[in-house]
């Protein structure tokens, strides 16, 4: 099955041009941002703030100019004077640029410290330790198509999933149909992309999630507790806090006795507000208990699993019971609800391995977007203390 996700195609010059046009106008737009900032203390905030022309124009034009940041003649979506793009992907070198009197989060710079769901440049190389598409989830207009990956891999086996007929690397986004942020696509009576959302943004707990204000980072039905500036100053005590299970149940898209993660009138959502279910909406058989379909991680959620288990809470014996103070290089999710506030305490028997345990949503420096360099892991290798060791205690 995982064959018929990949494909033989380059891409890789058109790859570079796209980049290096890109970069050019983020400078640009980089050093008025920095510049307006320099008159500015952002405190910590959640709703948009400041003049509406910082963000908008109404006709994009000025003196008879364009006044999209990057000088684009062509206007954006709810006149925002940039694409999701052109705000949050500067390339310039901090983890959050000023805009008016908003902070805005960096998804692509080389700023020292990335935000908590990575940083698409260590894809490009703009970053890190070189390029390559394994790094991440490439996002074609940002870091040109994965070269390698057509579908994504663990596809649900159930109408067309996993061959990549419905999302694929071609038309992967940020939002809407095909997207991860914002109402996701079910059919066409339902609602699309991320309007409305900026302006209503909750921050701190997010337990309704009916809405993707209100949805954790935008991810239309994921719960979880929203750190204030993004983990770039996270800590044990000081992080977000995402939303697990007990144990997986069995995932598709409807029948039988799976739950479906196509809600009735909004689109996609994890069922449970997970954040593994999340990902699964995706990569489903890397997560779903076994169905008529899909053999997922097994027929039940005991050892032995077939593929490493997600949504299922750390055995309070053995080596798991060792893992009691909150790591946030191979963090957990709380089984108990969304808490209130984040926790230095990590509770065997209770808090759960999750897709994000291992790896970042979009992209980091290793292969396979993990947390961690996998090849460092070894078995009796005297050196524990990260990664796999954070869980499995007994195996450095
Ligand atoms: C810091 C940036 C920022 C500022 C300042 C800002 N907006 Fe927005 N606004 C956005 C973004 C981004 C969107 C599009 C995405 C979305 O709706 O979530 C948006 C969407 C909108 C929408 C359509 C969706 C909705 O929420 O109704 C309206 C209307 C709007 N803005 C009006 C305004 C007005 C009026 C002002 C000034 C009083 C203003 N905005 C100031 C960033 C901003
Ligand atoms: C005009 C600039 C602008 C545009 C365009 C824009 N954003 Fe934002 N976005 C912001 C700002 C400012 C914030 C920070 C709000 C805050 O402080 O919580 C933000 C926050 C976010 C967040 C974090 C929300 C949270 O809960 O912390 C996400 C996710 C996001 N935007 C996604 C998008 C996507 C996807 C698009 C395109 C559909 C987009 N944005 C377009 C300015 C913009
Ligand atoms: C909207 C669909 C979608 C969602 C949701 C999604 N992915 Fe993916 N994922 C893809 C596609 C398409 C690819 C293949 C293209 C690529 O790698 O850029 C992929 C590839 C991957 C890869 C392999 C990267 C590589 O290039 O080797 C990993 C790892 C991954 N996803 C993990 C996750 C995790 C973890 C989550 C949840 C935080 C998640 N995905 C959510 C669509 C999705
Ligand atoms: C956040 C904690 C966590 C991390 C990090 C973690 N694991 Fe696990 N792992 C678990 C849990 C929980 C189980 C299931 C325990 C059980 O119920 O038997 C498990 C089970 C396993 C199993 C046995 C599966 C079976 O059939 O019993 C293997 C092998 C494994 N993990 C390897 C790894 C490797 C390799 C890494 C690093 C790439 C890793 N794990 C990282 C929590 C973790
Ligand atoms: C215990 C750590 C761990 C957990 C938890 C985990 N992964 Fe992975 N993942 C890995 C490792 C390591 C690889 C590299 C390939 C391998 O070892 O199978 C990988 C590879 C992948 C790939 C790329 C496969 C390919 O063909 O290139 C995808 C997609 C993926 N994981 C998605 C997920 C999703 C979705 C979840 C949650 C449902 C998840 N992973 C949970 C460690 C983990």
């Amino acid at each position: 099955m995982i064959n018929g996700t990949t494909r033989e195609r380059g891409g890789a010059m058109q790859t570079q041009d796209n980049y290096w046009k890109r970069k050019t106008t983020f400078y640009k737009f980089g050093l008025l941002v920095t510049f307006v900032g320099l008159f500015l203390s952002p405190d910590a905030q959640a709703l948009m703030t400041g003049n509406c022309a910082d963000c908008h124009t109404m006709h994009n034009s000025q003196d008879g100019q364009p006044m999209n940041f990057d000088s684009s003649a062509i206007p954006n979506d709810n006149l925002t004077r940039g694409s999701c793009l052109g705000c949050h992907a500067q390339a310039g070198s901090s983890a959050i640029e000023i805009i008016g009197t908003s902070r805005l989060p960096q998804v692509y710079h080389t700023g020292g410290t990335d935000l908590a769901a990575g940083n698409f440049a260590y894809i490009t190389g703009f970053k890190g330790g070189g390029a390559s598409d394994r790094k991440g989830h490439n996002i074609g207009p940002l870091t040109g198509t994965d070269a390698v990956l057509y579908a994504p891999p663990g596809g649900i086996g159930q109408a067309f999933h996993d061959n990549g007929y419905i999302v694929n690397t071609d038309n992967l986004t940020c939002a809407g149909t095909n997207g991860c942020h914002g109402y996701r696509f079910a059919g066409d009576a339902s609602k699309e992309g991320i309007r409305g959302a900026h302006h209503k943004n909750l921050d701190g707990k997010m337990d309704i999630a009916d809405e993707p204000a209100n949805s954790y980072r935008f991810l239309f039905g994921v719960m979880g507790y929203e750190n204030v500036d993004w983990e770039e100053n996270a800590s044990a005590s000081v992080h977000n806090e995402y939303l697990a299970l007990t144990a997986p149940v069995a995932l598709g898209c409807s029948g039988g006795s799976v739950l479906s993660c196509h809600s009735a009138t909004n689109g996609i959502e994890p069922p449970d507000g997970t954040m593994s279910q999340y990902c699964a909406s995706c990569h489903g058989n890397f997560h779903t208990l076994e169905t008529s379909t899909s053999d997922g991680i097994g027929a039940v959620a005991a050892s032995p699993f077939i593929r490493h288990p997600t949504d299922l809470a750390l055995p309070s014996s053995g080596e798991y019971a060792a893992y009691t103070n909150y790591d946030v290089g191979s963090p957990i999710g709380r089984t108990t609800g969304v808490p209130d506030a984040s926790s230095a305490v990590v509770t065997p028997g209770s808090d759960a391995v999750m897709c994000l345990s291992c790896h970042v949503s979009h992209a980091s420096d290793y292969p396979s977007m993990l947390r961690w360099d996998y090849s460092t892991m070894i078995a009796d290798g005297g050196v524990g203390g990260t990664g796999c060791f954070v869980c499995h205690t007994t195996k450095d």
